[in-house]
């Protein structure tokens, strides 16, 4: 076994501490560590979107980082999204009112990868919506209404954009 290395990294506005594996993926980290479980797994070789966070601001996948990678970095994550337990993002009251999930395993790698690329589109053509969401996969919604939901998104976007964390 390795020698454990000290990791010091801002999650959703919190300082996090902690030595771990130098192998361990940003991923594992997330989730087994720390419990924030919204950070979901599918291929765990970069292809799904699943794992997608954001990286000082960027979304990147966290299977394929090591947790390590992150040291003096800033993480946000779903579970960062919404301003409380009790609200959603603007983005996740598009998704929902525009039913763009349905097992909603995908969901959380695609707020990810929206609140980037929405803050860099403010109004979104569907061929743009579908190519920024060409790296995340989705098995069961047809994309259809996600499409539809970046849309509405947009145009909360519009009316609240300081609700829009990068
Ligand atoms: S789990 Fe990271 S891209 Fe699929
Ligand atoms: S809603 Fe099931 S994989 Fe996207």
């Amino acid at each position: 076994m390795s020698e454990k290395i000290p990791v010091s990294v801002k999650i959703n506005g919190e300082e996090y501490s902690q030595t771990i594996e130098p192998r361990l993926l940003l991923s594992d980290f997330l989730r087994h560590e720390l419990g924030l479980t919204g950070t979901h797994v599918g291929c765990e070789h970069g292809v799904c979107g699943a794992c997608t966070v954001l990286l000082d601001g960027q979304a990147i996948r966290s299977c394929l980082m090591f947790a390590a990678q992150a040291d003096n970095h800033e993480i946000v994550t779903v579970e960062g999204l919404a301003a409380s337990k009790e609200s959603l993002h603007p983005i996740q009251k598009a998704l929902r009112e525009a039913h763009g999930l349905q097992c909603g395993f995908c969901t959380p790698g695609i707020l990810m990868t929206l609140i980037p690329f929405l803050e860099d589109n403010p109004n979104p053509k569907d061929n743009e919506i579908r190519q920024a969401l060409s790296g995340n996969l989705c098995r069961c919604t047809g994309y259809q209404n996600i499409v539809k939901a970046v849309k509405l998104a947009a145009s909360l976007q519009n009316s609240v954009h300081s609700a829009f964390p990068r």
